[in-house]
C-alpha cells in the first residue's frame, strides 16, 4: 500500500520536499498544506499554525506520515499535538524545538555538552546587556531571543551599533522575541549549514551547504532568509565532519535524550568554521530554505523512506546516497526584500527547464489563473552540474529565461566555493 503524506508550509523549502517526495514509488498521494502556486496540484487549504484543522486535516485524509517544514507550527508543539492523535509526524517535539525557538536555551545545552560555540551572556534589561558590550567590546553580536525570521541578529563592527542594537531590539523591533537577548563575541570564518536527520538517538548529516544570507552582492546589505546557496563548499573536509559529528552532532543529541526531549527529525547545524574549529552560531530545528532546495536535487535516496526510518528510530538501517554533482540555488526576490516589498508582480517560468533544473517556488500564488509574486522571496532557481562553475551557469541560464519585472537576486551565488577552490 502506497503511503498517504502531508507537507506543512509554503515556502521553497516545502516546494523542493514535496518535489522529491513526488518521485517515491512509495507514494501514493501528497498534499501540501497551505503549499504556494508551484505546488498547486498537491494544495490543501489549510493554514500552516492552525494546529487543531492540520489533525483535523491529517484524519480525514487517512494520512501516513506529515511534514512540517517551517518553524512556527514546531514551536507551537504541532508534533506533540499529533503525537496525542496517534498521528506518525517527522519533526521535534515542542520541547525539543527549543534549540530553535530560544537562543538562550540552545546555549544552555552548548554549555552542559561542552559544544564549541561563540562566548555568551543573556540579558533581561538593557543596562546590564549594554555593560557587557562595553565589557566585550566591537565587534559583537546581539540576537533577539525568540523567533524572528532569520531577522533578529545584529553584527556589530563597532560599539555605537552594538548599544544601539540592544536598545533596538529590547524596544521591541521583533516584538516578544526581544525581550530577552543574547550578546555573543563576534567568530570569524566561512558559515556552513549542515542539516542532519535525527530520528532521538542517532544522526546522519545531509551534504553540506554555503548559503547567502545577506541582501546583496558581496555580503553587503541586510540580513535575510537566504538570497541563495550552493552545495558542496569546498572548505567542507571529511576531517571537519568528523569533528563536527563528534564534538557537536553526537553531543547535541545526547544532552537533549538526557533532558527527557530526545530530537526527532532535521537538526540544522549553523556553523562558523574558525582557525580554532567548527563552532555553533545557531541550532535550526527544521529543513533550511534555501538550503532544502540544493540538498534536496543531491539527494539519491527515497526521501520518504529515511523520513519513516526517522520517525521509527530507525535511521541506523538507512545510508544516504548523494549525486557528485554541485548543486546552486538562486533565490529570486521581490523589490525591496528583505524591507517591505512589492506584491502582485506577474511572473512567466518556461516550461521546460531542463534535466539538471528545477524552478521552486516560495511566494507565489495564482491570480486569475496568472502566476504572480505573493511574498519576499519569490522563486528559488535550482540547477545541478558536474562543477561549480557548470551549476552557475545552468542555474543563472534559467534566471535569465523567467520573466519577472523588477526582480531581485544575487549574480555571486557560489563565488565563495570558487575563491576557496583557488586559495
Ligand atoms: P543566527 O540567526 O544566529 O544564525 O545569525 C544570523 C547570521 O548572523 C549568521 O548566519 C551569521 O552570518 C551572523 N552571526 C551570528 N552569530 C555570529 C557570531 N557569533 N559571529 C559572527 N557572525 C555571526
Ligand atoms: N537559510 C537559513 C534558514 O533556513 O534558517
Amino acid at each position: 500500500m502506497g503511503k498517504k503524506v502531508l507537507v506543512i508550509g509554503s515556502g521553497g523549502r516545502e516546494h523542493a520536499l514535496a518535489w522529491k517526495l513526488a518521485q517515491s514509488p512509495e507514494l501514493e498521494r501528497l498534499y501540501v498544506a497551505p503549499g504556494n502556486a508551484g505546488t498547486s496540484e498537491w494544495n490543501a487549504p489549510v493554514a500552516q499554525n492552525d494546529i487543531a484543522g492540520l489533525v483535523r486535516f491529517a484524519q480525514d485524509h487517512n494520512i501516513d506520515l506529515t511534514v512540517v517544514g517551517p518553524e512556527e507550527p514546531l514551536s507551537l508543539g504541532i508534533v506533540d499535538a499529533f503525537h496525542e492523535a496517534g498521528l506518525r509526524i517527522f519533526g521535534p517535539t515542542q520541547a525539543a524545538a527549543q534549540l530553535e525557538g530560544s537562543k538562550a536555551f540552545a546555549k544552555t545545552i552548548m554549555q552542559a555538552a561542552n559544544i564549541p560555540t561563540a562566548e555568551w551572556n543573556t540579558f533581561t534589561d538593557p543596562p546590564a546587556a549594554k555593560d557587557y558590550v562595553r565589557r566585550i567590546g566591537a565587534p559583537c553580536v546581539v540576537k533577539a531571543d525568540g523567533l524572528a525570521a532569520g531577522k533578529g541578529v545584529i553584527v556589530a563592527m563597532d560599539l555605537d551599533t552594538a548599544l544601539q542594537a540592544v536598545d533596538e531590539i529590547m524596544d521591541g523591533a521583533f516584538g516578544d522575541a526581544g525581550k530577552k537577548i543574547v550578546v555573543e563575541e563576534f567568530l570569524e570564518g566561512q558559515e556552513v549549514s549542515l542539516l542532519c536527520f535525527a530520528d532521538g538517538t542517532s544522526a546522519l548529516p545531509m551534504v553540506p551547504v554555503q548559503d547567502h544570507k545577506r541582501a546583496l552582492d558581496g555580503d553587503e546589505g541586510l540580513n535575510t532568509g537566504g538570497m541563495g546557496t550552493y552545495s558542496p563548499p569546498p572548505v567542507w573536509t571529511p576531517e571537519i565532519e568528523e569533528q563536527v559529528k563528534r564534538e557537536i552532532l553526537y553531543p547535541t543529541l545526547e544532552e537533549m535524550r538526557r533532558r527527557g526531549m530526545p530530537f526527532t527529525g532535521v537538526l540544522f547545524l549553523g556553523l562558523m568554521l574558525t582557525e580554532r574549529g567548527p563552532k555553533v552560531l545557531e541550532y535550526n530545528v527544521r529543513f533550511g530554505d534555501p538550503e532544502t532546495q540544493v540538498v534536496m536535487m543531491r539527494l539519491r535516496s527515497d526521501l520518504l523512506q529515511v523520513l519513516w526510518a526517522c520517525t521509527e528510530g530507525k535511521l541506523g538501517d538507512v545510508t544516504l546516497e548523494w549525486s557528485n554533482d554541485v548543486a546552486v540555488c538562486v533565490v529570486m526576490a521581490a523589490p525591496g526584500y528583505p524591507q517591505s516589498y512589492e506584491k502582485g508582480i506577474p511572473i512567466t517560468i518556461p516550461a521546460e527547464v531542463g534535466q539538471e533544473g528545477a524552478v521552486f517556488h516560495a511566494g507565489t500564488a495564482l491570480k486569475d489563473n496568472r502566476l504572480v509574486s505573493s511574498g519576499g522571496r519569490v522563486l528559488g532557481v535550482t540547477a545541478s552540474g558536474s562543477n561549480l562553475v557548470a551549476a552557475r551557469e545552468n542555474a543563472y541560464s534559467i534566471v535569465g529565461k523567467i520573466t519577472f519585472p523588477k526582480a531581485h537576486y544575487r549574480k555571486d551565488i557560489g563565488m565563495k566555493g570558487m575563491k576557496g577552490a583557488l586559495t
